[in-house]
């Protein structure tokens, strides 16, 4: 193991660290989802729910993510097998938890979910935290399947806006056009493919040379670019009407659904609960500080949503249009309101060209995960794991983009919906929400929550700000009342007993409040807690 950890590739320094896991978590969640969550979610209230998700359960664990990798140096299923031991009653309870769950469902006839559940309740008896790695292996390559479809899309339309062929007088031209570009299996499935390609060679050019480089060109553009759309669209008559949705907060439309959305989307964003940020801090040096990078991935992260609302919100309601139009917001409606402005096409190039960069900082940390594990685990070359996974990658995707007309249609998998709706009994749902309901509302929260607390309660708050606090010097000990009143470097303020400091405020959130969030989300997602 130390071979492999001298030979193990790492970052240049902390700005391409930051820029590449802020490129991770910068993508089609911040630009594509969030503003339709929010017209969804009725505006201004849902981002302030959304942005206390972030402080309060964000953050943490992105810490922690970044101390798992830095510690171990190692892909997700590394750290955990380098830290768990080797049985773990908390492992053991969950599992028999898990079991209890599949024969009580075998038991009313669920036997879609009975059978899941019980083989993976005997794979947590078996593995134990392992597991919590793998699931992120695992969600890495399904998120990116379905992922670079979308992505895919995006790119077909930046071509499209490039050849001036996006310009639709009504959303109903934009609706006709969009189903049938991705009913076109060429376009679907080409489209798909390049952004699979694209992916791969920077994923197999390695972490300098690949991630960071791309990542330190890629991500300056995407900001300059969102600020010429912010400036175009407020500059629009009537834009402050759409201003005035997003920023108002109107709590009357918020309910408990709406917080477990932006607890999910936190999660999804921020590129948490599935071992992105734990293999890219896999790669950090130990000089580096990990709360100042957390700070400055989150707050970009959350700067571009914020922004991405900003440039979407105050044209859609310049032209006359509803801010709740769904997946569809930015493939339906925004066509049509460029088709209103002038110079419109290259307005639409820049859009989709954003969102595409975005896309592709993000694929990349997903395919990395999956790239990581072969390498690490496995001993596969890097070339070899980036080829071939995104070769598979690109086949699940396709059949995704084969099966689907639109987002929200199922009408090429009549048959396999049929089927999954038989043994899973699941309302019907769209395509796009069942894959994306998976990630957001399953496999990232309950990643997160396990990785909350494994580093909370079996590898340990302490050891883990022992690692936190190399390169931090001390900045997770400064004590947080002399922070709040400015007096952080007063010596006598920061002398005598440090008990309410940052660290022990994530390590109480990490304990308590992020698990128990996470939890109360989740049984209240499956239907076993009812809130109102
Ligand atoms: N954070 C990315 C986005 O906002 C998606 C993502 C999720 C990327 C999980 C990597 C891991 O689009």
């Amino acid at each position: 193991m130390s071979n492999q950890i001298a030979s193990r590739e790492q970052w240049s320094g902390a700005w391409g660290f930051i820029l590449a896991a802020a490129g991770s978590a910068i993508g089609l969640g911040n630009i594509w989802k969030f503003p339709y969550i929010v017209g969804e979610n009725g505006g201004g209230a849902f981002v302030l729910v959304y942005l206390l998700c972030i402080a309060v359960i964000g953050a943490p664990v992105m810490i922690c993510e970044f101390a798992l990798g830095r510690h171990t140096q190692r892909d997700p299923v590394g750290a955990f097998k380098a830290l768990a031991p080797k049985t773990s009653v908390l492992a053991h309870l969950v599992g028999l938890a898990v079991l209890l769950a599949g024969a009580f469902l075998l038991l009313f006839r669920c036997w879609g979910w009975g059978a899941l559940l019980i083989g993976l309740g005997l794979l947590i008896f078996r593995h134990g935290w392992v597991l919590v790695g793998a699931m992120g292996v695992v969600a890495g390559f399904t998120i990116l399947a379905f992922y670079s479809v979308v992505a895919g899309w995006t790119l077909g339309y930046v071509w499209k806006a490039a050849a001036g062929q996006l310009d639709f007088a009504s959303v109903e031209a934009a609706k006709a056009h969009f189903v049938q570009f991705t009913f076109n299996p060429y376009w679907a499935v080409g489209c798909h493919f390049v952004f699979v390609m694209l992916c791969v060679l920077i994923v197999y050019k390695g972490i300098k040379s690949g991630i960071e480089r791309w990542s330190k060109i890629l991500m300056p553009v995407l900001l300059l670019i969102m600020l010429a759309l912010i400036i175009r669209s407020l500059t629009l008559p009537g834009a402050m009407d759409g201003v005035r949705f997003y920023l108002t907060p109107d709590f009357s439309k918020i309910n408990a659904g709406s917080v477990l959305t932006a607890l999910g989307h936190a999660f999804f964003s921020l590129s948490l609960g599935m071992g992105a940020m734990i293999t890219y801090g896999s790669y950090l040096d130990r000089k580096e500080n990990l709360f100042s990078s957390t700070l400055s991935v989150v707050g970009l992260d959350t700067l571009i949503a914020l922004m991405a609302g900003l440039a979407i919100f105050p044209a859609v309601f310049a032209q006359g249009f509803q801010p709740d139009a769904g997946p569809g917001l930015v493939f339906l409606v925004l066509p049509t309101v460029f088709h209103q402005i002038p110079l419109g096409a290259f307005w639409a190039f820049l859009f989709f060209l954003l969102l595409l960069i975005a896309a592709l900082t993000s694929g990349i940390s997903l395919l990395e995960v999956v790239t990581a594990y072969f390498v690490d685990e496995r001993g596969w070359k890097r070339h070899r794991a980036a080829v071939v996974f995104g070769g598979a990658i690109f086949l699940l995707g396709a059949l995704c983009a084969v099966s689907v007309t639109d987002i929200s249609d199922w009408t090429r998998l009549e048959k396999l919906h049929a089927v999954l709706l038989k043994v899973f009994g699941s309302t019907k749902a769209s395509f796009f929400d069942t894959l994306d309901n998976l990630s957001s509302n399953w496999l990232l929260p309950l990643g997160g929550l396990f990785i909350s607390l494994f580093t909370g309660w079996i590898w340990g708050t302490k050891h883990a700000l022992d690692e936190i606090r190399h390169g931090s010097s001390n900045f997770g000990d400064v004590h947080l009342i002399s922070l709040l009143a400015g007096l952080k470097d007063d010596p006598s303020h920061n002398a005598g007993v440090h008990v309410v400091t940052l660290a022990s405020l994530w390590g109480i959130f990490i304990r308590f409040i992020s698990p128990v969030a996470v939890l109360i989300a989740f049984l209240h997602t499956i239907g076993w807690l009812k809130l109102t």
